[in-house]
């Protein structure tokens, strides 16, 4: 079986939500991030911190290639993966890309106070935050083969729509 990858906004639940299409399709849950922070054996926060932004996307590029040599897989991505053109040809080649597509004040509300997001570690997050929504919305909605509105919706309805989706 081919690989689902979940994309989309920092807060639009695509971890929580791969753990439980995971769960209802009997699939492995694998997240993007965490296998970075493993294979750098430091935080993304320190890997943003001491290495830099671009650093950071060699390594989520080598993560994604570790990821595509296994399948039955729900893929958890983070939120800059659709930045490389190169890593959007190869999700869609190996599998169904899936975006969550949630309201920009609900993702702000979510993130806001998130310590773990080195991106908007800035005197102006809440500017930043809109800025980097404005700029990759089209690319979600570009890499994605299928869009999943999440507004209102529990992680459960929105596993279950991703699953009609890609599996029935
Ligand atoms: C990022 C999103 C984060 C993480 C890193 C960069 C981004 O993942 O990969 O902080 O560029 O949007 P989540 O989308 O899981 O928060």
């Amino acid at each position: 079986m081919n690989n689902v990858f979940l994309i989309g906004m920092m807060g639009s639940g695509k971890t929580t939500t791969a753990q439980e299409l995971a769960r209802i399709r009997a699939l492995k849950a694998i997240d993007v991030d965490g296998i970075i922070e493993d294979c750098a054996k430091k935080s993304i926060n320190d890997i943003f911190l001491e290495d830099g932004e671009a650093a950071f996307r060699e390594f989520e590029k080598d993560a994604l290639l570790q990821v595509l040599n296994s399948q039955y897989q729900v893929v958890a991505t983070g939120g800059g993966i659709v930045l490389a053109p190169e890593n959007v040809k190869r999700m869609r080649e190996s599998g169904t890309v899936v975006y969550l597509k949630t309201a920009l004040p609900i993702l702000w509300e979510r993130v806001k106070s998130s310590r773990n997001r080195p991106l908007l570690r800035a005197e102006n997050p809440k500017e930043i935050f809109k800025g980097i929504f404005e700029k990759r919305s089209a690319l979600y909605e570009q890499a994605a083969h299928h869009i999943v509105l999440t507004d209102g919706k529990t992680v459960r309805q929105v596993a279950s729509e991703i699953y009609e989706k890609v599996f029935l």
